[in-house]
């Protein structure tokens, strides 16, 4: 099978700042509660840039990274969740803004392990088809607006910003193992406008309603407790699997790329998997969680300062709302 190469990498992040103590003027909170609870001390929400706008500027820079035009683009592929529109897709509109015109491009919804899917469809579409070579992934969110400012418990967690890469035909494959716990669908959602047009009727309303989960309006719901313990289960046993398939261990990967989503988190899944930080790249207290950003965002990051050097395994990490949740092992 045709492997994949990293081969570009790009960021956006908004110039907003909202430091935890900014917080202590929205909700009852602290600096010392967000900093020991999920090592956050400043996240940059959108001042209003599109999703798009965000992920042109991110892929922009991806695509001058790794020194490809527009039209050796084949293939994009939108990890966001906060898209601006129901339809066209985010992909669709990016492609467009970025003048790229002999491709096809993707959204796909894996939350905010979209990134690790995204890689791993990509991939997929280099070896299986003749007509795609170069892919490039954008993920952004503008996760903000899902977000209940009136909710401390979660409110506080989230920050807006893009990361995107370029991928080709390379020598070695990724290893990806990939699932979805769906019978906890419930823990993490945020509502779609409800169905309801001209004929629909009082009685159809009420008949239906209970079809939805009673959440706040549109925003973010979530059950934090039960979502950590998933996450401190999901993301050793991911990384094991997608280990396995690689046919090495994880003490044998150079970095691991993990969701910003709390760092205590990740703090617990390195020990259940006997491992040190140093093996985990960190930049939630910076940006906090950019649900399917943070991983390209971390890669950009590590990639400017030149800490992925050829050869090396690398892994990404992901999980959120579906429970989905993934893992892909990778050379760089
Ligand atoms: N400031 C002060 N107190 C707070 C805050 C806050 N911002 N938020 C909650 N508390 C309080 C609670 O009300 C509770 O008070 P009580 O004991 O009087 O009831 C107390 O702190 C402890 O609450 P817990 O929910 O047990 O706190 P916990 O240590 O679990 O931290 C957190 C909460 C940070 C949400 C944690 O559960 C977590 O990180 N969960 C996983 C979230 C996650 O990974 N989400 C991402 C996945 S999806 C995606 O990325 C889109």
């Amino acid at each position: 099978m045709t492997g994949i190469k990293l081969i570009g990498t790009g960021m956006y992040i908004p110039e907003t700042v909202a430091t935890n103590e900014d917080f202590t003027k929205i909700v009852d909170t602290s600096d010392e509660w967000i900093t020991k609870r999920t090592g956050i001390k400043e996240r940059h929400p959108s001042n209003g840039e599109p999703t798009w706008y965000m992920g042109v500027q991110a892929a922009k820079q991806a695509m001058e990274d790794a020194g490809v035009t527009p039209d050796e683009i084949d293939m994009v592929i939108s990890t966001s969740v906060t898209g601006d529109y129901y339809t066209p897709s985010t992909a669709n509109i990016m492609q467009g803004k970025l003048g790229i015109h002999k491709a096809f491009s993707i959204d796909i919804n894996c939350a905010c392990a979209g990134f690790v899917y995204g890689f791993d469809m990509a991939q997929r579409y280099i070896a299986m088809d003749d007509d795609v070579k170069t892919v490039l992934i954008i993920s952004s969110e503008n996760i903000t607006k899902l977000v209940d400012y009136e909710d401390r418990s979660t409110c506080v967690l989230f920050g807006d910003g893009a990361g995107a890469a370029v991928v080709t035909a390379g020598p070695n494959r990724c290893y990806t193992y990939l699932e979805c716990e769906a019978q906890d669908a419930n823990k993490i959602y945020a509502q779609n406008a409800r169905p309801g047009n001209a004929f629909t009727t009082q009685e159809g309303r009420e008949k239906y309603l209970d079809l939805f989960p009673q959440g706040r309006e549109h925003y973010m719901h979530m059950d934090g407790r039960d979502v950590y313990k998933f996450a401190t289960r999901a993301m050793p046993e991911g990384l094991h699997k997608a280990c396995e398939k690689a046919g090495i261990k994880v003490e044998d990967l150079a970095l691991i790329i993990p969701h910003q989503a709390n760092y205590r988190i990740i703090e617990t899944a390195a020990k259940n998997l006997g491992l040190s930080m140093d093996h985990f790249y960190l930049n939630i207290d910076r940006y906090g969680n950019i649900s399917s950003a943070c991983i390209p965002v971390c890669l950009n990051e590590l990639k400017r300062a030149g800490r992925l050097k050829e050869g090396d395994k690398i892994a990404l990490v992901g999980f959120g709302a579906g429970l989905v949740y993934g893992a892909t092992v990778f050379t760089i």
